[in-house]
């Protein structure tokens, strides 16, 4: 099911701003030796999730699923100063794939990456969490929200992509939307699903 009229997609990728000529080389590459590009935040949603640190200056990110570092890359771009990612990725041919972009970008030294399943990676990071972006696999997301919230921040919040599951969450029953009701029937934070992309959902503390 197409969740945006392909028509109001092409529109809406015009009017974004394009992203840099190394991000849209990666995504080329990823395409080419990786495969699924599908898996790739894109141009809007990359460009949203680089607004989305902009205005909330986060010291701290963690992202959970890096694949290419497209996103990682996006959002290191709007960084205050002394801000960093942690980026936990598991599969290890895709983190060295996202390693030598970061390498690449003047923006690369404010990535360290994680390569092991990313609930490992969480338990030994110490602190707290500004900003949270969940994009690995679909069925782990519930544990990954419960890992997180305790230790966001107080103006912390968490972004979850891909909650809309290409429309399935309306008439079938996708992992995600087992994510989606955890998180509606949580007294513990506040949210907004926006379908942006293939959904993507806002969270933070209530
Ligand atoms: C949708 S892709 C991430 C896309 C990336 N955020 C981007 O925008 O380019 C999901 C990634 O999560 C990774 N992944 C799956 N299970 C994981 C786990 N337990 N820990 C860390 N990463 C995991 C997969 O290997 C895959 O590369």
């Amino acid at each position: 099911m197409d969740i945006i009229d392909p028509r109001i997609e092409e529109y809406v990728e015009r009017f974004t701003t394009p992203h840099e000529p190394l991000l849209a080389e990666l995504s080329e590459e990823t395409a080419r030796e990786l495969g699924m590009p599908q898996m790739l935040t894109g141009p809007v949603a990359g460009r949203f999730l680089e607004f989305l640190v902009w205005v909330s200056q986060p010291k701290r990110v963690v992202e959970i699923g890096t694949f290419s570092g497209h996103s990682a890359l996006s959002m290191a771009a709007a960084l205050p100063d002394g801000g960093h990612i942690d980026a936990c990725e598991l599969d290890p041919e895709r983190a060295a794939f996202a390693q030598r972009y970061f390498d690449r970008s003047p923006h690369g030294s404010k990535i360290t990456l994680h390569v092991g399943p990313a609930l490992e990676t969480l338990e030994r990071l110490e602190g707290e969490f500004d900003f949270v972006f969940i994009d690995a696999e679909k069925e782990g997301y519930v544990g990954y929200y419960e890992a997180v919230l305790p230790r966001l921040a107080e103006r912390g919040l968490i972004v979850a992509d891909n909650t809309l599951s290409s429309g399935r969450v309306v008439d079938e029953a996708p992992p995600i939307a087992a994510f989606n009701e955890h998180v509606a029937a949580d007294p513990r934070s506040v949210q907004v699903l926006l379908s942006v992309r293939d959904g993507m959902t806002l969270i933070r503390k209530a």
